[in-house]
């Protein structure tokens, strides 16, 4: 007869860490939700963790402020572990062992490690169930070991580890060890729930601490062993800012390294922040100081200049974005030419061939194909057809203190310089609005709309205040 074991599969888990304050960060905010590369650490520990096992298998333990970053996360549809008082990494796995107990084995992830890329996660958990290992640890070689714990291992006996010493009870000696723990680990089941309470409180902080299973272990004879990871960069956890701006710096050469590699041009790529969702087609340049950020996408042949901000915008082929442009949530059509300084918000579509010029500012307006606002012009709620001209200072009044009203300028129309669009108003197609109009009604199709004082001379006027002067 089989017995249970024999029977069902083998099942694997991840388990996050996540439950600390992060002191060293000196914040009022949770330190799993401190950003870089445009996601929080911890979303960037479930990405690669997810790639490795199903959502469903990992389990986040949290704590400080728990429910902010549950919040933050829920949508990746993990599990969550409370550990309400942080009492160490030891503690925060006791918190987790229920959750754990139906697995046959798990890798211990570090919620501040966000690097940490699946395919090392991989190779860890393929060596650790070859050996049959108890726990085996993801370790790196570092120039400067830091505040990292120590990596003691049993002389001549391969990847066999000792202990792990934390800085703050190390000798001397092995203070000088440049093998330093990653805090990840892959850990069998039934030996370490056996012994985790075990664990004593007899250190520095006084806490619970998850590297003590190494030697715990030992001493009970199981198989302790070290993987040491290829890119030391990959385990780098947060403890600082310093640290943060650290990381945040490796993720973007991440970026812009694979971007280049793919046939897009970026001058000075250590200047360029661009975020890890964003994608870039060939021969797209980028230059110096531009920063990509969230969902963005960024067509063939692009020029980007620097100083401009893209977020979450679609940009189809041939665009030219000129310096200093801030794009949000917007889509531009091919061959359309923006900035400099250009301000395009939320819900605003750029047509084909359209230009959108300096301090001009678009919110959920349509320009269409071909249709130019080239110069100091607000355009909001506006649907403005194909072919259009909007002459320099022209301003949709699309606000009456209450609500916000559509401007509809139709193709062909030609708006004259500084004129005001009290909306709702219509400017029909082909028609004229005369430079300096403020326009309260609709202009029919091909009519001229001027809305604005007659012009009256008076002769000799400035002659005669100039005599009057003189005279006093
Ligand atoms: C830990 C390791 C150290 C290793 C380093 C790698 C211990 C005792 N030390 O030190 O050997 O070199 O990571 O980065 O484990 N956490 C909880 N609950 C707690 C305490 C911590 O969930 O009660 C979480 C934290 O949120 C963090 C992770 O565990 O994500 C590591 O904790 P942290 O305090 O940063 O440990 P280190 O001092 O960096
Ligand atoms: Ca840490």
């Amino acid at each position: 007869m089989p017995n249970e074991s024999e029977t069902r599969p083998f099942r694997f888990a991840v388990a996050i860490l996540a439950a600390g304050k992060g002191t060293r960060l000196k914040s009022r905010h949770p330190k799993v939700l401190h950003r870089i590369g445009g996601k929080s650490l911890l979303e960037h520990v479930i990405a690669a963790a997810a790639e490795v096992v199903a959502p469903a298998d990992i389990y986040a333990v949290i704590g400080h402020e728990a429910e902010r970053v549950e919040r933050a996360v829920k949508y990746t549809g993990v599990n969550f572990v409370l550990q309400a008082q942080q009492g160490g990494t030891g503690h925060a796995l006791q918190m987790a062992r229920p959750s754990l107990a139906g697995y046959d084995g798990f890798i211990v992830l570090s919620g501040d490690a966000p690097l940490i890329r699946s395919e090392t996660i991989r190779r860890l958990r393929e060596t650790h169930l070859t050996a049959g290992a108890a726990m085996t640890i993801l370790t790196a070689e570092l120039d400067e070991a830091g505040d990292y714990g120590r990596i003691v291992r049993r002389p001549g006996a391969g990847d066999l580890v000792d202990a792990i010493v934390e800085r703050k009870s190390a000798t001397p000696e092995q203070l000088a060890i440049h093998e330093i723990n990653s805090g990840i680990y892959a850990f069998a089941a039934a030996p370490v729930f056996a012994h985790l309470d075990e664990l004593r409180t007899n250190n520095a902080h006084g806490e619970l601490y998850l590297t003590d299973m190494a030697a715990i272990l030992n001493r009970v004879g199981a198989r302790v062993q070290a993987v040491c990871a290829a890119d030391a960069a990959e385990v780098l956890g947060v403890n600082t800012r310093a640290e943060l701006a650290l990381l945040d710096a490796l993720l973007r050469k991440r970026k812009t390294d694979a971007l280049m590699a793919e046939g897009v041009t970026i001058f000075r790529p250590e200047t360029c922040s661009i975020d890890s969702g964003v994608e870039v087609a060939t021969d797209a340049v980028i230059e110096p100081f531009t920063q990509l950020l969230g969902k963005t996408r960024i067509g063939h042949d692009c020029h980007i200049h620097s100083f401009s901000v893209i977020s979450d915008s679609e940009l189809a082929d041939g665009i030219l974005v000129r310096p200093g442009c801030i794009l949000n949530e917007c889509t531009v059509a091919t061959g359309a030419v923006l900035g400099p300084y250009s301000h395009v918000r939320p819900a605003s579509e750029i047509g084909p061939g359209a230009h959108v010029g300096n301090f001009v500012e678009l919110k959920k307006t349509r320009l269409g194909k071909g249709s130019k606002a080239n110069h100091l012009s607000y355009l909001g709620d506006a649907v403005i057809g194909d072919g259009v001209n909007i002459g320099a200072g022209t301003i949709t009044c699309n606000y009456d203190g209450t609500h916000k009203h559509q401007t509809t300028i139709e193709d062909g129309a030609f708006i004259g310089s500084d004129t005001t669009l009290v909306a709702p108003v219509t400017v029909g197609s082909g028609a004229y609005v005369g430079a300096g109009s403020c326009i309260t009604h609709n202009v029919p199709p091909d009519a001229l709309g001027v809305g604005r004082g007659r012009q009256a001379n008076i002769e000799g006027w400035a002659r005669r205040l100039r005599e009057r002067k003189k005279a006093t």
